[in-house]
């Protein structure tokens, strides 16, 4: 490479995350002016946080059952490669699972979808699109919340889907600082401690309990539904939290993620018997295999479904 290629790249590179600096600082800036947002009452005003996603793009996605395509909105694809970059070359994310889903919400119009850990709103999108007149999309960190709203008003679904700016926890209205897991991907992280409320750590979010949004589903008609959860390792509080909600709903089916929680023994017996003890049996999605070993850390699927006895068909649908 010749040295004056060299230099252009390094300049690139210095433009590039000066930018990217930039843009944090606007985000962080906006985060003081942000007001407080309401459980039901959707969103806080995207100006707000234009600064930060000023570099994001939404994107047309893939055309799923030949026909269900919607819309997307990614952030700057450096900052979160495994998603944004996978929509951006593919303009899917976790195909298998997402054309599964649909084909449920397609065929069971009745059901509402629970999206919790719903990131950029890939599976909520497409669920709106698909027809779903309930889906309840809970997510707690701003910029991808932000991301959602845009790509709902691009899509013209605001009436059907409810965007919950929380993180799901085992108590209500308490603030929790986040922790980035995966490098380069902003958008993937733990929750952390319990932290005062404070507004210049844009790294906070609000929590609910599950149980909370028991007032959004009397006030829609919502009699079944089904879930997805992908949580980072913070799935238990469905069920810690949910107790109200699961015997209220028929839920027929759970799609959760398992590969990170089930190495937290406390968690994931939680889980199970939460489960087993409703009558529900874990399948590996992509085979629709029950996972009959009694250690679930043998259960090697990413996702497990959770599916109630008497509708083991929804796994091969
Ligand atoms: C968004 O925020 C701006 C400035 O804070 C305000 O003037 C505007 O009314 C808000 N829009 C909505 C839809 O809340
Ligand atoms: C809530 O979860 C946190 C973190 O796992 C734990 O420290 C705390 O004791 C729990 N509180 C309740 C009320 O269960
Ligand atoms: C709020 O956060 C800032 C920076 O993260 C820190 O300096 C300050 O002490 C915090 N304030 C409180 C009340 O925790
Ligand atoms: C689980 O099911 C598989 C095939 O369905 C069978 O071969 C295996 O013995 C079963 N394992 C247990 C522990 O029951």
């Amino acid at each position: 490479m010749s040295q004056r290629k060299r230099f252009s790249i390094s300049i690139i590179r210095y433009l590039y995350t000066t930018f990217i600096i930039i843009g944090l600082m606007y985000f962080a800036y906006s985060y003081l002016h942000r007001h407080e947002a309401n459980v039901t009452d959707d969103l806080r005003n995207s100006t707000d946080y234009i600064s930060f996603t000023r570099t994001s793009k939404c994107v047309k996605t893939k055309l799923l059952l030949n026909k269900y395509r919607t819309t997307v909105c990614t952030h700057n694809v450096v900052r979160n490669r495994d998603i944004s970059g996978s929509l951006m070359s593919a303009g899917i994310w976790e195909e298998y699972s997402v054309t599964h889903l649909l084909r449920i919400l397609s065929k069971h119009r009745q059901y509402a979808f629970f999206d919790i850990g719903a990131n950029i709103g890939v599976y909520t999108l497409y669920a709106a699109v698909t027809g779903c007149s309930n889906v309840i999309s809970i997510e707690c960190f701003f910029p991808n919340i932000d991301l959602i709203r845009q790509a709902i008003g691009l899509e013209h679904v605001e009436e059907h889907v409810v965007l919950v700016p929380r993180a799901l926890y085992n108590k209500s209205d308490v603030y929790l600082s986040l922790q980035e897991n995966i490098r380069n991907n902003v958008l993937s992280q733990y929750l952390n401690e319990e932290v005062v409320k404070n507004d210049t750590n844009p790294f906070l979010v609000r929590t609910i309990r599950f149980d909370d949004l028991l007032p959004t589903v009397y006030k829609r008609n919502i009699r079944e539904a089904i879930i997805k959860i992908d949580i980072e390792r913070s799935e238990h509080y469905l069920c810690e939290t949910g107790e109200q909600m699961f015997n209220y709903l028929n839920i027929p089916f759970v799609m959760m993620e398992w590969a990170n929680i089930k190495a937290i023994p406390e968690r994931a017996t939680l889980i199970r018997s939460f489960f087993t003890s409703r009558q529900y049996l874990p399948y590996a999605p992509e085979t629709c295999q029950l996972h009959n070993e009694t250690d679930y850390s043998k259960w090697n699927s990413q996702y497990i479904y959770w599916i109630k006895h008497n509708y083991a068909y929804l796994c091969k649908l």
